[in-house]
């Protein structure tokens, strides 16, 4: 008997970085996403309504039988993950965090960018985990208002158009100076889930060599020992299933997701 699905959220398509991830590490697994781009972007809202979108949206998966939730969203994770486990304590609820810790152990500068939405530089949590390793590295903060969006109009073009060349490099700017030299940023954390798929346009703008970090990888390695069941499965499963909804457009969600992740899988349109 194949277990539940694994649900996923994000406020739009950033989250497919961390379901590229997910179904790496988990390839038996079915999954659900959704895409709230009918209700996005979260990271230039309040609080209030990332809370809000997120319990709806957490209610619908468990409407449709999930075992397990990923919230695919630095800025959701940061606004709702605690009202959420509060609500649903039987659920394992995996979130996203900005990777500052590794940021701190790879540097060689102590000098570590961080970019992320304005909701997720602003929250209690995002707040507590800069304190606490504010003594091993300057950590420079960039809100980037803009540049989830843009990344969603770039979504199924060229990995270096030059609208989001020109959006990542505001932001970047603005950070000062990058490189190996000491007094440089060196390390890039990406703490938005949309970012990822800016990383070619960010290599473009400040070189090769700097080490960029993001979450993907880690939260599928960390939902799957959460999930015991999966990681003991046999290999008579067969591949996961996956379903798409958005409520906003299915067919951009359905495009991104054939063109960054290679898969054909149709997308609904959802009203919650
Ligand atoms: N992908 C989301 C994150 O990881 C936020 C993008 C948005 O502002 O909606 O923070």
């Amino acid at each position: 008997m194949r277990a539940g699905p694994v649900g996923i959220f994000d406020s739009g398509l950033g989250g497919l970085s961390v379901l590229q991830a997910l179904r790496a590490e988990l390839p038996q697994q079915d999954f659900i996403y959704i895409a709230d781009s009918g209700h996005a972007p979260y990271g230039e809202r309040d609080a209030d309504h990332v809370i809000a979108r997120s319990r709806a949206l957490t209610a619908h998966l468990l409407g449709q039988g999930v075992q397990a939730l990923v919230i695919a969203c630095n800025t959701a994770t940061a606004a709702a993950i605690d009202v959420l486990r509060a609500a649903h304590p039987g659920l394992p609820i995996i979130g996203v965090e900005p990777a500052l810790k590794p940021a701190a152990a790879l540097s060689r500068t102590g000098r570590i960018g961080v970019m992320a939405t304005r909701g997720t530089l602003a929250s209690a949590r995002f707040r507590a985990l800069l304190a606490s390793l504010a003594s091993q590295a300057e950590f420079v903060l960039q809100p980037c208002d803009g540049l989830a969006d843009a990344i969603e109009r770039a979504a199924g073009g060229p990995p270096n158009a030059p609208e989001l060349i020109a959006e990542c490099a505001r932001h970047t700017r603005a950070m000062g100076q990058f490189g190996l030299k000491s007094g440089q940023i060196d390390t890039l954390v990406l703490g938005c889930t949309h970012y990822p798929f800016a990383s070619e346009a960010l290599r473009t703008l400040l070189g090769t060599e700097l080490h960029f970090l993001d979450t993907g990888a880690p939260v599928a390695r960390h939902t799957r020992l959460r999930l015991p069941a999966l990681a003991s499965a046999d290999g008579s499963a067969g591949p996961g299933q996956l379903k798409l909804f958005s409520t906003g457009q299915p067919l951009a969600l359905q495009s991104a997701v054939q063109h960054w992740l290679a898969l054909h899988s149709p997308a609904a349109r959802l009203d919650c």
